[in-house]
């Protein structure tokens, strides 16, 4: 497996690869990788010739309020696991080599969903995470790139993003990696204590039970909507911060629904701000 620190060597690596018929799925990742990240880098493995995976703490999508720096970090970890899943190419950039001469000038705009929901709790987050992609998109070139449905959000807008500016990839989005209770896999899980983690599951345990409420015959949203806050503000240890039920296709909020749903809730649980989501079918 090759370790990659600089954009050029990057690029060259992956153009070679193309030049040689090797198909490329990439995968990008904030680091600090666990069974989430895995599942996305067997699913390139399974679908690609050669796999390559980004490695980068992406300061341009932290807010002002939120610590960049303690962001968790283990790259030797992150490495071996890699290695595990049989990745061929590692890109570990530093934020020089990324943005030389500081942030960029040209930004981004992930357009109007980036300014809902986790756009609106964290303003900017889905600039830096369009521009970020879209860069990094540009160094790998042509190649299918995997992200966790987890991110439902941050899925649809790269999925609109690469439409709009016809950028060279296929974005594949990867269904969320749960443990046993429900809860979804998350780097920012390691901050929970023992109680807090035991608390941390009444997003899941919401969203099922909007699932359950759906397929029981309920279509009103706001129905749904209430059902989702009551449970999570029924957890002393959670604070809420949204719950939305959004259309699939479109990430605006319906009040009924006339097709496949998506509910979406963010909770602080002790020091980790936590999201998660649903999708909800109607069977008519
Ligand atoms: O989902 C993530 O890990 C990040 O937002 C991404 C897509 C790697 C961009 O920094």
């Amino acid at each position: 497996m090759e370790v990659i620190r600089t954009r050029e060597a990057f690029r060259e690596a992956m153009v070679e690869a193309r030049a040689a018929g090797r198909g490329v799925g990439f995968v990008p990742t904030l680091g600090f990788l666990h069974d989430g990240h895995r599942s996305l880098m067997a699913r390139a493995r399974e679908e690609a010739d050669l796999v390559a995976v980004s490695i980068f703490v992406n300061p341009l999508q932290f807010g002002p309020a939120e610590d960049v720096a303690a962001y968790p970090r283990d790259l030797d970890r992150d490495l071996g696991i890699c290695e595990k899943e049989g990745v061929d190419a590692v890109f570990a950039p530093d934020a020089d080599e990324m943005y030389p001469g500081g942030p960029p000038e040209v930004t981004v705009d992930p357009g109007p969903v980036g300014n809902r929901l986790e756009g609106a709790s964290r303003p900017g987050h889905f600039r830096g995470v369009s521009t970020v992609v879209a860069k990094l998109l540009g160094i790998v070139g042509p190649c299918r790139a995997y992200f966790g449905e987890k991110d439902a959000q941050q899925l649809f807008i790269v999925l609109r993003m690469v439409r709009d500016l016809d950028l060279p990839a296929e974005i594949v989005g990867c269904p969320t990696v749960r443990e046993r209770d429900g809860l979804a896999l998350s780097s920012r899980n390691t901050y929970l204590s023992a109680e807090e983690r035991r608390a941390a599951t009444c997003l899941y345990e919401a969203l099922a039970r909007a699932a359950w409420l759906v397929e029981g015959g309920e279509r009103d949203a706001r129905v749904l909507r209430a059902e989702l806050a009551r449970r999570i503000g029924a957890e002393p240890l959670a604070a809420l911060d949204y719950v939305a039920v959004v259309d699939e296709d479109t990430f605006e909020e319906v009040d009924r629904l006339r097709g496949p749903a998506r509910a979406l809730v963010a909770a602080r649980v002790g020091p980790a701000r936590l999201i998660d989501n649903l999708l909800l079918r109607p069977s008519d």
